[in-house]
């Protein structure tokens, strides 16, 4: 595999018009690659582990993408998921501090912390939770109950089944203002609970009585900045803050709510790690979400909290320790300064024709945590067809694959697109959409 990857980069490399900036790099990659698929037998794994840290390394330093991408026009390309691979390429570069050994007789039992609400709560990743809080500033852990979950989403349901009344003659409406998180309509609904059900978009919410309201902030799919909308007496709140991490937006004050539900998926990238945490104020609901998890998983991984305290830890770390991390950014200074130059690209593909459009730039604000002042940078792109009916149908012609704007609960001009994937990935994504805006501007 790396012998092929190899020798197609040789030429690819030569062919590309290079800028001034990027040849010393590009010297190192091609003798690099051309060293490994000459020598490839004399090499061990280990070596050419080190040199793919060095290019990565390199590449990190001088804000590179990692390959040199080539589109052909056919390869599919699915931005569809908000799978978060594009923070790989962070990891690979801090690979060995991340790197733990869990011996065969460690966390064998169910139990965690049995003096705890949240009894399999692991302590080394409650610690490391409320560690990164206080680093990034985004949250108050102090008098919160912390549960933590299989991802958010279990965390989502365990949140509905604790704030639900029993008893209630309906199921209770579960609200969130359109465009929504996509998966809420679905996760709720799935077992046509009597306990809930979805009620749609909050602002057309118009029922007395009890209901939940997720107040997703920033948004999923527009990265906005969101306050509860319904505000009636009997309304209980859910505060889905997965993007509430200075890569996205910026932290303006430590958020204070009653349940605040952040997964790791989003914050550094660990989604197949499935861990989630819910912040809760109030310890019956706490129990009643613990008592949910204990139900449908008698809990939740071990070697996955352990492994997410590792990842926090070592992002805590790379803040306040910068001086052992080998020239390595910082890991939110990093992830912003992609998320920053890929909305660049895509803003500045898009804005050469009129076939789509994007939402304009939120309001700026200061970010505590930075220092930086800047615009919410969503992990979406929330881009509308401007001449075309059905936007994802439009895309898929052209193997592109992203999420039709009904599942969000508003029009099929949009679509959600995520800028979360591979930079391979999006530097194709974005030559391909530079060639359709072209192809139609002629
Ligand atoms: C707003 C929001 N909440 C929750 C989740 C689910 O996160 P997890 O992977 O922890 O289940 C996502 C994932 O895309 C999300 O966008």
């Amino acid at each position: 595999m790396k012998r092929n990857n190899a020798q197609s980069n040789c030429p690819n490399l030569q062919k590309k018009p290079i800028g001034s900036s990027m040849k010393h790099f590009i010297v190192l990659s091609v003798a690099v690659s051309c060293m490994l698929s000459l020598n490839q037998f004399s090499w061990n794994i280990e070596q050419m582990y080190e040199i793919n840290r060095m290019v990565s390394l390199k590449e990190a330093k001088m804000g590179v993408a990692s390959s040199q991408v080539v589109d052909d026009g056919k390869t599919p390309i699915n931005l569809d998921h908000g799978d978060p691979t594009m923070y790989e390429e962070y990891w690979h570069l801090v690979s060995e501090k991340t790197t733990i050994v869990i011996p065969g007789n460690q966390g064998i039992s169910y139990f965690s912390d049995v003096g705890n609400v949240c009894w399999f709560l692991e302590p080394q990743f409650a610690r490391a939770v409320t560690r990164l809080h206080e680093v990034v500033g985004n949250a108050i852990t102090e008098g919160y109950h912390i549960v933590v979950g299989t991802g958010s989403s279990q965390l989502y349901q365990a949140a509905l089944y604790a704030l639900t009344p029993h008893g209630l003659l309906e199921p209770i409406d579960v609200v969130s203002e359109a465009p929504f998180y996509s998966s809420y309509p679905l996760i709720t609904d799935f077992l046509e609970s009597g306990l809930y059900r979805w009620g749609g978009d909050a602002y057309k919410y118009d029922k007395d009585g009890p209901y939940i309201e997720i107040v997703t902030t920033p948004n999923n799919p527009d990265g906005l900045t969101r306050w509860p909308v319904v505000n009636r007496s009997g309304g209980m709140l859910i505060y889905d803050l997965a993007y509430y991490w200075p890569q996205y937006t910026p932290i303006t004050s430590p958020a204070n709510h009653d349940i605040m539900l952040f997964t790791v998926s989003k914050c550094s990238g660990h989604a197949g790690s499935r861990i989630g945490w819910a912040l809760v104020k109030d310890e019956a609901i706490a129990r009643k979400m613990t008592k949910y998890i204990e139900i449908s998983t008698i809990g939740v991984s071990k070697d996955s909290q352990i492994r997410a305290a590792k990842v926090f830890d070592v992002i805590s770390d790379s803040h306040e320790h910068k001086g052992s991390f080998d020239g390595i950014s910082p890991f939110f200074d990093h992830s912003y300064d992609q998320m920053t130059r890929r909305w660049q690209q895509l803003r500045e593909a898009v804005s050469n024709g009129t076939l789509f459009s994007l939402p304009d730039f939120p309001p700026s604000a200061l970010c505590t945590f930075s220092g930086r002042t800047f615009a919410p940078i969503s992990a979406f792109a929330w881009l509308k067809c401007e001449r075309v009916e059905h936007c994802a149908n439009f895309f898929k012609q052209y193997n592109i694959y992203v999420r039709d704007g009904s599942f969000f609960g508003t029009s099929s001009n949009f679509v959600r697109i995520s800028m979360l994937d591979r930079p391979e990935k999006f530097e194709m994504f974005i030559q391909r959409l530079m060639s359709i805006i072209n192809s139609f501007s002629t």
